[in-house]
């Protein structure tokens, strides 16, 4: 018989036929109602035991989290909650769950709890949610590319330079960690490491994109980026999945166009796709909201955020603009930030994006035009010669969800850029040959997944957004 998802039971016209199905336990009442899950959908969906047919050892063993294949009648349900249910004819207990360990019984757990049981946390309705969203959101990316006319480009992970500049990085080495090879001066010689130099996890897939960029055109990346910063903050983990669209021929402007079109596709797609897990999802975050004191309580909704990002242009702003306005804020004359900002070239740190996003303008903003020293070698140069064609998209309640650039298509300049930042140009051989080599303006940016994910469900720590969360001092599972 063929086995249907829980999904499809409750949307296809099945009833009176005979059913097959196969879930975990959510719930089981009265020794007679199984709430049955299969992770296709946030609902479950009911079967009716009939006790009094059903042998003794076999009732003891259905317990939440046990694996069940269920066959009977779909009939309409008489219950509150659902339409339909299945009256079971047989039943088999596939996978016992050991009702007094299982981590996940049927209440409400800390998000923290379910972290330590991350194995196990996508048999609760938010997970289950928030991965699905997350699928979702994927594959919304793959389909925006691929319809635009870009190639997906599998940009290496293992990387031999250092030069973005992004953030610490992990090394990858081969090398007997207790007894490395070393140079005369003590250091560690990695002309023995297996790659025959120093190697290290990628922090960014940007400079391998502009590569191809430069010869197919329009072109993307989805994939792991790893920073061994010691950020132990809800926005920040040391392995986390970043897209990144690097077009030739395509100037800031455009960069800016693409991002947005580029956000706004996949928030619509979600919408449209994940109608069910939304709405568990928006009633969680209300639940959560009411936890908070008053004055900090978000006046939308999840839907609403989405559709104020999907209803609104986001604004542009350059950033001499936005210092002038953080100059003149009440939290910056009351000295309420912690940084306060006193003069253009100031580095903005989150409470600064936020304000301009959440307080300021309240929609997402562009901001653009950095100062030159605080952003990284590859930026183009502006005629002040003081700023950099760079851009950051901040969100609210987020923060920078995007960070990009038109890049330095000029060979003298960008040689000249890579020497003042003390950067090894020899290391940069390839990238620097690209300016040589039929040059042209072109642009990119790299979205992380996870800060996308974490507001399209309306979670509120990065940790919960992907599988299995790698961050200081934590790499279980
Ligand atoms: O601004 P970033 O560092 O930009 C780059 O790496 C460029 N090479 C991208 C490009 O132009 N192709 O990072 C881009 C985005 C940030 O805006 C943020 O959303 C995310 O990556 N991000 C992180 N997400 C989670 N954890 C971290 N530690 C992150 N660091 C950056």
């Amino acid at each position: 018989m063929k086995v249907y998802s829980v999904k499809d039971l409750l949307v296809e016209d099945l009833l009176l036929q005979e059913v097959s199905v196969k879930g975990w336990v959510r719930t089981f009442r009265s020794n007679r109602f199984i709430a049955l899950n299969d992770g296709s959908t946030i609902h479950n969906i009911q079967c009716v035991v009939d006790f009094e047919k059903t042998p003794e050892e076999v009732l003891k063993r259905i317990s939440t989290g046990a694996a069940l294949h269920i066959e009977g009648t779909l009939v309409e349900s008489s219950g509150k909650g659902q339409k339909v249910e299945i009256q079971v004819t047989r039943l088999e207990v596939l996978g016992d769950s050991h009702p007094d360990e299982y981590p996940i019984q049927p209440k409400k757990h800390s998000l923290e709890f379910l972290r330590e049981n991350a194995h196990l946390r996508t048999r609760t309705n938010t997970f289950g949610a928030v991965m699905r969203v997350r699928s979702t959101l994927s594959f919304a990316v793959h389909r925006y590319f691929q319809n635009n006319g870009f190639n997906y480009v599998n940009t290496p992970i293992i990387t031999g330079s250092d030069a973005e500049g992004a953030g610490e990085m992990f090394r990858v080495s081969a090398l007997d960690a207790k007894n490395p090879p070393l140079n005369e001066d003590g250091s560690v010689n990695y002309k023995e490491d297996f790659f025959g130099k120093e190697t290290n996890l990628t922090v960014s897939g940007q400079l391998e994109a502009e590569t191809y960029a430069m010869s197919l055109g329009k072109v993307y990346t989805f994939g792991p980026t790893f920073r061994a910063e010691n950020s132990n903050t809800s926005r920040h983990l040391a392995e986390f999945w970043m897209i990144e669209p690097e077009v030739a021929f395509m100037d800031l402007d455009g960069n800016m166009d693409l991002a947005e079109d580029f956000i706004k596709y996949v928030i619509r797609y979600v919408l449209e796709h994940c109608k069910d897990d939304l709405e568990f999802l928006e009633k969680r975050l209300l639940d959560e909201e009411k936890t908070k004191p008053q004055n900090e309580r978000s006046s939308m909704t999840l839907t609403e955020k989405l559709h104020f990002v999907l209803d609104n242009n986001f604004k542009r702003v350059s950033y001499t603009e936005a210092i002038d306005i953080l100059k003149n804020s009440k939290p910056n004359k009351k000295k309420k930030f912690q940084y306060i900002i006193e003069e253009w070239g100031a580095d903005l740190q989150s409470e600064h994006e936020r304000f301009l996003v959440e307080k300021h303008f309240k929609c997402p903003v562009i901001l653009f035009d950095y100062p030159a020293k605080i952003k990284a070698f590859y930026m183009r140069l502006n005629d002040d010669g003081k700023t950099v064609r760079a851009m950051d998209i901040l969100f609210p309640g987020i923060g920078e969800i995007v960070g990009g650039s038109q890049r330095e298509e000029r060979y003298d300049v960008l040689l000249e850029k890579v020497k003042t930042m003390g950067i090894d140009e020899k290391e940069l051989w390839w990238y620097l040959d690209l300016r040589k080599y039929g040059t042209a303006v072109h642009s990119g940016f790299g979205l992380g997944f996870e800060r996308l994910v974490l507001f399209a469900t309306g979670m509120t720590n990065i940790r919960d957004v992907i599988p299995f969360p790698r961050t200081p001092q934590s790499a279980e599972f």
